[in-house]
């Protein structure tokens, strides 16, 4: 074999390495093994002083041809193995975009939340001051301010939720009255709305706490027809325009004369279903002229002044309107039902 045979062969073999080379460090090792210090072209050059002079230039041309062939494959290599590992590395970092999303769930106001927030609105409309009141109240505010008589079986331990020897949970909304009299002078007109509580056996119908709005109004003049048109007014624009109200006498501490007052069943429009028990109306508040021993508890002269107030509870409204019929499903947090309202 001659001497250009075997580089000839040389050649082929290293070229063919390289394109096999699936790694660089691969060809660092072919590029020494065949180019280096030590390698088979320069072993093959060490050789040029054993040829006859007139083959020397041509072997020598032929060997660094061969060099620089050997090196342009490897650097052509070597940019093909680059380009194979930064794809392989974006093919691992790629995003499927047609992977379906995650599902965020968004909360929304409790149905009570709603329901206050709808009532709150007409009584600002209505011109009410809507204020904060304590939900631990004393015994003075929560009772003896609104003229409960010392024996009035609502004051009995059994039936309040006592924190301290005349602290209690406020048993009505009722009980923020006689602090806003203190504070202001008439015309007052204020709102408040908050939880109750209650000593009660929980079941469908009752609960231990539930939610109250209570309004009164004290100026000059005031009547009766002022209680039923603002009652009416309400209705009107909770329970739609078709709504009636309905006074009857009652009986609460701090109102001479007292109310209970219904509104138009508003699921079947006053002709009587099971929700109203065929009756057509639905009780909701009580109500009446503020008695004159409460006034005058706050220093308002009874002579001069006169008010009403009234207080219904939150809870019914949206039982009535969306057929819940159990009381405990408003404080369970039950997502289940939550979601649907
Ligand atoms: N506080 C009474 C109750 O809880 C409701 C009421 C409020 C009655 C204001 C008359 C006047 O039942």
């Amino acid at each position: 074999m001659s001497e250009s045979d075997n580089l000839e062969e040389l050649g082929r073999e290293a070229i063919a390495r390289v394109a096999d080379a699936a790694k660089s460090s691969e060809l660092d090792a072919i590029d020494t093994q065949y180019l280096g210090r030590k390698g088979a072209l320069t072993l093959q050059l060490r050789k040029i002083g054993s040829l006859v002079p007139e083959q020397r230039k041509g072997f020598g041309q032929a060997v660094n041809d061969l060099k620089e062939e050997i090196q342009a494959a490897i650097r052509a290599r070597r940019e093909a193995i680059a380009g194979g590992e930064t794809d392989a590395r974006l093919a691992g970092e790629a995003l499927d975009v047609t992977m379906p999303g995650r599902f965020y769930q968004i909360g929304r106001p409790h149905i009570l939340a709603q329901t206050l927030s709808r009532i709150k609105d007409i009584f600002i409309r209505l011109g009410y001051d809507i204020v904060e009141s304590p939900e631990v109240e004393s015994y003075h505010y929560n009772f003896e301010a609104l003229n409960y008589p010392l024996d009035h079986p609502a004051i009995d331990e059994q039936m309040s939720f006592y924190v301290t020897e005349d602290r209690l949970l406020r048993t009505h909304t009722t009980a923020y009255q006689h602090r806003q009299m203190e504070k202001r002078k008439p015309p007052i007109m204020v709102c408040t709305m908050g939880k109750c509580y209650r000593v009660e056996a929980v079941d469908a119908t009752h609960g231990h706490t539930f939610h109250q709005v209570d309004c009164f109004c004290v100026d000059h003049g005031i009547t009766m027809a002022d209680l039923k048109g603002t009652l009416y007014q309400f209705a009107v624009e909770m329970f739609g325009p078709d709504t009636n109200v309905r006074f009857r006498p009652d009986f609460f501490p701090f109102v001479e004369p007292g109310a209970e007052v219904a509104v138009t069943c508003s699921i079947c429009a006053g002709k009587g279903c099971n929700v109203c028990k065929g009756s057509g109306w639905l009780e909701l508040a009580g109500a009446g002229m503020i008695h004159p021993n409460v006034l005058e508890g706050a220093g308002i002269d009874s002579e001069e002044y006169t008010g009403f107030a009234f207080g219904f509870g939150i809870e019914r409204m949206p039982m009535v309107q969306h057929g819940i019929d159990d009381l405990r499903l408003f404080l369970d947090n039950d997502l289940r039902f939550l979601r649907q309202l």
